[in-house]
């Protein structure tokens, strides 16, 4: 059965107040539509933890680094709704732009430290809009767990820390990244690409895979990122933006694993900026 679609935040609240009678444990799911298994992953891990799960949709102006991107980006209300029928959400959040940012809305959220490195340097401003958007859902949703991706790594770590320094009672569960068959991490920004584009994309992942392998068994940071920077410009991607080994913790840089860790890439591709990251386990001393 389809869940209803709510877009006013007094319609969140009233069935938030019902909701909180019952007893329920109440899950969130932040997106911005155009939904795919990655997606529904997150559905699925709320689901099973959460009595009541709030799906949201809302593409959020103040995260886009371009009016160009944010009028690119897929709106696909009706086929979203489709989609997360058949798991059973109880209700679907699209607020009304005036929901999230009234007339005169004039206050920011701005996480330091974790912003200023990666996406951050790449894209300004775009984990402000983020944390605000963010911070926002999770007042207004008044959710006890919070479902995110670990393809969007660092926005995962910023959220985190954003629900922790303003002691929102709501906890943060980092979901596995779902991939395709191909190994490409599942994105909506995949819909852009061409047919010829997804095969070439398919190589990063490989790439990633054989760089932290490298270094997990101790080889030299620069030979095997410049090794891995050639394997990608050779399949066909443009600029890379980053890839980098960080502190899985403080996205601190890192030339060896040793301590948990994460490599992270920001490459373009077919003019679409596609990012990626992967686990690298600890070297043993
Ligand atoms: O990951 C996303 O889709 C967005 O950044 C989020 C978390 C929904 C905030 O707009």
């Amino acid at each position: 059965m389809t869940a209803p679609i709510l877009r006013r935040l007094s319609d969140l609240r009233a069935l938030h107040s019902d909701w909180r009678r019952e007893g329920a444990r109440i899950g969130l799911v932040p997106t911005m539509g155009a939904l795919h298994d990655g997606h529904l992953s997150l559905v699925t891990a709320a689901k099973a933890t959460c009595d009541r799960v709030i799906v949201t949709i809302f593409v959020n102006p103040r995260q886009f680094n371009s009016l160009e991107d944010l009028a690119k980006y897929p709106r696909t209300e009706h086929e979203d709704a489709e989609k997360l029928a058949p798991y059973g959400v109880d209700a679907i959040y699209v607020p009304d732009p005036d929901q999230i940012y009234p007339d005169g809305y004039a206050t920011n959220v701005s996480v330091s430290g974790l912003t200023d490195v990666l996406e951050g340097e790449f894209r300004p401003g775009h984990f402000d809009g983020v944390a605000t958007v963010v911070a926002k859902l999770f007042l207004q949703s008044g959710a006890d767990q919070a479902f995110f991706g670990e393809k969007d790594y660092q926005q995962l770590m910023v959220v985190t820390r954003m629900a922790r320094d303003l002691d929102i009672p709501i906890t943060v569960q980092g979901c596995a990244t779902i991939r395709e068959p191909s190994g490409l991490a599942m994105s909506s920004r995949n819909m852009r690409l061409s047919p010829e584009a997804l095969g070439r994309a398919a190589e990063l992942y490989p790439v990633l895979r054989e760089l932290a392998d490298q270094l997990q068994a101790g080889a030299d940071f620069d030979e095997s990122t410049t090794l891995a920077r050639t394997a990608l410009a050779n399949a066909g991607f443009g600029e890379v933006e980053y890839l980098d080994l960080r502190c899985a913790e403080t996205l601190a840089p890192l030339s060896h694993p040793d301590r948990p860790a994460r490599l992270l890439v920001a490459v373009w591709l077919d003019g679409i900026r596609l990012i990626d990251n992967i686990t690298v386990d600890q070297l043993s001393n």
